[in-house]
């Protein structure tokens, strides 16, 4: 049914949106003003105790600026209330106490054709579950026994049976009088080419019917029961009822299960998903025979934030995995995540739960890992990062691979994690940065360890925070204390700026938690009364929130570029510490170059300082590699 876009804004304009929202949501009220309509409260789309979820009911329009989530109210329908888009303007006309439009009649006609095709498809299971229950279906009902089914499992998964014949369900259901067009476009018969009588396309196969998320039978899933089939598994074509790629088998009663607190697992196959629901983990679904597509990642976070993707062990599953990563990367973001289970090789989780029960699937999802994890694995494993050409060549590909990820706080939590796993891979290498002077090296005071400078170097870098860095820091607290929702928007890196004034700290922490103490008020008047501060436009009439987070943005990849360069030199120094010879030199000059991007970060985004560290250590390696003696002679000298 098309609606048109004058009867949206009428409901729009007659609705307030908070209204809608309000049902859903507990409104933070000593933030929110009820009068002008602006409304504030915790996220209903990811968890949260801060209220950084706004409605504006002018607008029409919620945003959160935690999770990014927005939309109007008919969004808000679908996203929180699962409804579709016909359903959602149903609510909204409802409470307006306006009559829906007439339908188009085109779109009519393609519904009543759907209507009609999903009649033939209920028919069809039907008939496939009686044929299981007869003599021609024993073989079948061995089959089903012998691997686990019985018959209360039969039943709830509406299991069923195509007997080898060409015409048995055509001529059941034409006896139904259900017309053989609609047969063929329901995909259950198909057309020789030779024009003759249409046959079953299901034949000698026990039968999986597939449902939508509300319960409709959209396709088949046929499993042969000859070995030698031409195709273990033969699955419904595309008809208007079923789009393979946006479907997923078992989706309805795992949205349900998930909604009781199961976890949402994928799994590749139908006896899968079946063997993990009758294990206990109702949250089971599969793909049809198909690689997941975005379409059914989007189906999937939908139900559940991070959906536990659980592929066969096999090296196909494996690839299935890697190449997951590429498709979710560029759609992940708060409340869209991926983990993954691995199976032990050979297995699918069918022969996992028959071999060891419930508990070995349960160790493998609590031991699920993380998509970035994945990606780590997939650029590093097997690989060896001995030159400094290689190291700049896996930082390219994580960088390239990260660069695709839309929020951006999420992105910066993904370069934060690899590099942690950069520097743990690096770090105890040889010939990698970190090197161990060799005794004689050490005997005459040449360090080339890299000292344990992390933690005091921080504490000495914001010792020496200049006056600039800490108008910087004074402006990203005003504009946060300013704009209500921009500390939640950079929640993490505002708990990174960590300040070292006490009571700037105070105030950055009420900011994030939403709380009010004595020190950050004070401080909060103290910076407000900064002429800096004062003097800004931001501060002095509010503008767009999406200008000011801008400004803010860029305020923390100063500071942070700033502290990364100060970091760098300092470690720099410290390793220089007992360095009396032509070295010095070089790195009294590099220390210098370092101190004059500290002094303009401008020149320099934190990328660049990174290639710039990159680089950094490379030559200092090559360099102690000059002076080192060759491990052979180690401990003879
Ligand atoms: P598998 O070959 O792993 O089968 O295919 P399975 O699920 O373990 O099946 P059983 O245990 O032997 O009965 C996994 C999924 O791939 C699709 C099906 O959806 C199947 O469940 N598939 C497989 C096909 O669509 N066609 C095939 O020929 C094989
Ligand atoms: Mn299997």
């Amino acid at each position: 049914m098309s609606i048109s876009p004058a009867f949206l804004d009428e409901l729009r304009a007659r609705v307030p949106i908070s209204r809608i929202i309000g049902r859903k949501v507990t409104w933070d009220l000593r933030r929110s003003n009820q009068a002008k309509g602006d409304w504030w409260a915790p996220c209903p789309f990811h968890g949260e105790k801060t209220a950084s979820f706004h409605v504006d009911d002018q607008k029409g329009f919620f945003y959160c600026f935690g999770c990014h989530a927005k939309g109007d109210a008919v969004g808000f329908l679908r996203e929180a209330e699962g409804l579709d888009f016909i359903e959602a303007v149903k609510v909204l006309a409802a409470e307006a106490g306006m009559a829906m439009p007439d339908r188009d009649p085109a779109e009519a006609r393609r519904a009543d054709r759907r209507a009609t095709l999903a009649d033939a498809m209920e028919a069809a299971t039907r008939h496939y579950r009686l044929q299981l229950g007869t003599g021609q279906g024993a073989a079948a009902r061995d089959y089903l026994t012998g691997r686990g089914l019985d018959a209360k499992a039969i039943e709830r998964f509406e299991i069923g049976f195509a007997p080898d014949s060409r015409q048995g369900l055509f001529t059941a259901l034409r006896e139904k009088g259900i017309p053989p067009e609609t047969i063929v476009e329901a995909g259950l018969a198909a057309r020789p080419d030779d024009g003759g009588a249409p046959f079953d396309r299901f034949r000698g196969r026990i039968i999986f019917p597939i449902r939508d998320a509300r319960g409709r039978a959209i396709a088949f899933g046929g499993r042969a029961m000859d070995p030698n089939a031409r195709a273990k598994y033969l699955n419904s074509p595309e008809t208007p009822l079923f789009d393979k790629g946006r479907s997923l088998y078992h989706v309805g009663p795992a949205r349900a299960a998930v909604a009781k607190g199961a976890p949402l697992i994928v799994a590749e196959g139908y006896m899968d998903v079946i063997a993990l629901a009758l294990a206990g983990f109702g949250g089971a679904v599969a793909p049809l025979g198909t690689a997941i597509t975005q379409d059914q990642l989007r189906l999937m976070w939908r139900i559940s934030p991070e959906p536990v993707i659980m592929l066969d062990g096999d090296s196909a599953g494996q690839r299935a995995a890697l190449r997951l990563i590429d498709l979710a990367l560029p759609m992940t973001g708060p409340g869209q995540a991926l983990r993954f289970a691995l199976l032990p090789a050979g297995q699918d989780p069918d022969d996992l739960l028959r071999a060891r029960g419930p508990a070995a699937i349960q160790t493998l999802l609590d031991e699920a890992r993380p998509l970035v994890d994945l990606l780590w694995q997939r650029e590093t494993e097997g690989r060896d990062f001995d030159s400094p050409e290689r190291r700049a060549g896996l930082d390219a590909s994580l960088r390239k691979a990260i660069a695709v990820i839309p929020d951006e706080a999420t992105r910066n939590h993904y370069t934060a994690t690899l590099k942690e796993r950069r520097h743990a891979l690096f770090g105890g290498r040889r010939g990698a940065g970190r090197l161990t002077p060799s005794p004689g090296e050490r005997r005459r005071g040449v360090s080339f360890g890299t000292p344990p400078v992390l933690a005091q170097t921080r504490a000495t870098a914001l010792g020496q925070q200049d006056a600039a860095e800490s108008t910087m820091e004074a402006m990203v607290l005003a504009l946060c204390a300013t704009y209500p929702g921009l500390a939640a928007r950079v929640e993490s890196r505002l708990e990174l700026l960590a300040p070292q004034d006490p009571a700037r700290a105070a105030l950055c922490h009420d900011l994030l938690a939403g709380t009010e103490s004595t020190d950050g008020q004070q401080a909060l008047q103290r910076i407000m009364g900064d002429a800096y501060v004062r003097a800004s436009p931001l501060i002095r009439a509010p503008v767009e929130l999406d200008r000011a987070a801008a400004v803010l943005v860029n305020l923390l990849d100063k500071i942070e570029a700033r502290r990364a360069a100060l970091s760098e030199l300092l470690r720099a120094e410290a390793e220089i510490q007992g360095l009396v010879d032509e070295g010095l030199t070089w790195r009294m000059g590099e220390s210098a170059r370092a101190r004059h991007r500290a002094e303009h970060p401008e020149l320099a985004d934190s990328a660049d300082l990174d290639e710039d560290r990159d680089a950094l250590s490379a030559r200092l390696a090559a360099y102690a590699g000059t002076k080192r003696r060759p491990r052979s002679g180690e401990g003879q000298g």
